[in-house]
């Protein structure tokens, strides 16, 4: 079984991220053949400066192997690296009715917000089919948002299939709604778009005070307090041991503890949870060349097995 997924290469990445996406990303690559990659023709939509771009494919390069990617195990690469991605895109583009993109929510949201609608921004969903595809990816996993993508990508797939034959595998979404959604410092979603984030790898300075900062209720230290309807809580639980978070709400239920000792808790568990990461991406960060090596090494894997592919799709469609 084939299992791919892509990630944006977009700023820093927080707590919210790193259980709803880089942790099943981590975990799920003793399923089966993995191939995860970071998704920077995509990121060229919005038009970053172009410094900006290159850093953080790094960033998210770094990001990924320091929480466990294990580069033996997927296949981590740039989707840049391949150019049979763009190959494909434009063969599929061919087969893509354009009723079809224009019911894609994540275009009419980003116009909404303001974008301008490039063609990239508008064809972005056949990219993405083309990513997928291209790999012969049987488990697409991504977050609910991406739902209409793998959508739009089977039903680019079945289209091919039924004008040249049997070449694409039609692949299937695992969506994670097994992992809850983090809340942010404000008690919304956690999102780099609410300004409410607790990054990974922050200082600890930082990250104390960022941990400071979470929104409660207005309860004195004597206050007896819920447990049950508590930010700081909701968090504390992502690392605590059932006995740890036992002890928590008696604490809690008994008065006499104040949010303070209890985000002094939550940032305590937290610091622990991530230092082995921290470490480890620095240990990366000082040691480029092993990181630019991977991604080369999994690009020369990737560019092979792309080339599969595209040598049946140039075939049936009458190239070459
Ligand atoms: P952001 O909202 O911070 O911009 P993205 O939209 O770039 O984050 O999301 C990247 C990945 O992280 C997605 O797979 C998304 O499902 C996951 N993710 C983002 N925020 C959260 C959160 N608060 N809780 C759980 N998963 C999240
Ligand atoms: N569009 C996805 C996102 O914004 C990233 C992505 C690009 C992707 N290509 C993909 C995800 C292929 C899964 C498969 O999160």
């Amino acid at each position: 079984m084939r299992i791919l997924s892509g990630i944006q290469p977009s700023g820093v990445p927080h707590i919210g991220n790193y259980f709803g996406m880089m942790r099943p990303a981590v975990e799920l690559q003793t399923q089966g053949e993995a191939f995860l990659f970071i998704a920077d023709y995509h990121a060229l939509t919005t038009n970053p400066a172009p410094e900006e771009l290159r850093e953080r494919v790094l960033g998210v390069a770094l990001d990924f192997l320091a929480c466990g990617l294990d580069p033996e195990k997927t296949v981590f690469f740039r989707q840049s690296d391949v150019p049979q991605h763009t190959e494909l895109t434009w063969i599929l583009n061919t087969v893509t009715s354009v009723a079809l993109l224009e019911r894609a929510h994540s275009y009419k949201d980003k116009v909404a917000k303001g974008f301008v609608p490039n063609n990239g921004l508008f064809s972005y969903p056949v990219l993405m089919a083309s990513d997928i595809l291209i790999y012969q990816a049987n488990i697409v996993p991504v977050g609910k948002d991406q739902k209409q993508h793998v959508e739009i990508t089977r039903d680019i797939a079945i289209r091919f299939n039924s004008i040249y034959g049997d070449v694409l595998t039609i692949p299937q979404e695992k969506i994670r709604e097994d992992v809850a959604v983090v809340p942010g410092l404000d008690g919304q979603k956690m999102s780099k778009s609410y300004n409410n984030t607790i990054p990974i790898f922050a200082t600890e300075k930082a990250m104390r005070k960022t941990v400071m900062s979470i929104v409660t209720d207005s309860k004195g230290l004597e206050d007896k307090k819920d447990p049950d309807h508590c930010n700081i809580m909701i968090l504390y639980k992502l690392f605590a041991t059932p006995e740890q978070i036992r002890e928590m709400e008696e604490r809690y239920r008994a008065g006499n503890y104040g949010y303070g000792h209890a985000k002094q808790a939550l940032f305590e568990l937290l610091w622990l949870y991530f230092e082995p990461m921290r470490k480890r991406r620095e240990e990366l960060a000082n040691n480029l060349d092993y990181v630019l090596k991977i991604l080369d090494e999994s690009g020369r894997k990737a560019r092979e097995e792309a080339e599969k592919t595209m040598g049946k799709v140039r075939r049936a469609v009458g190239l070459r």
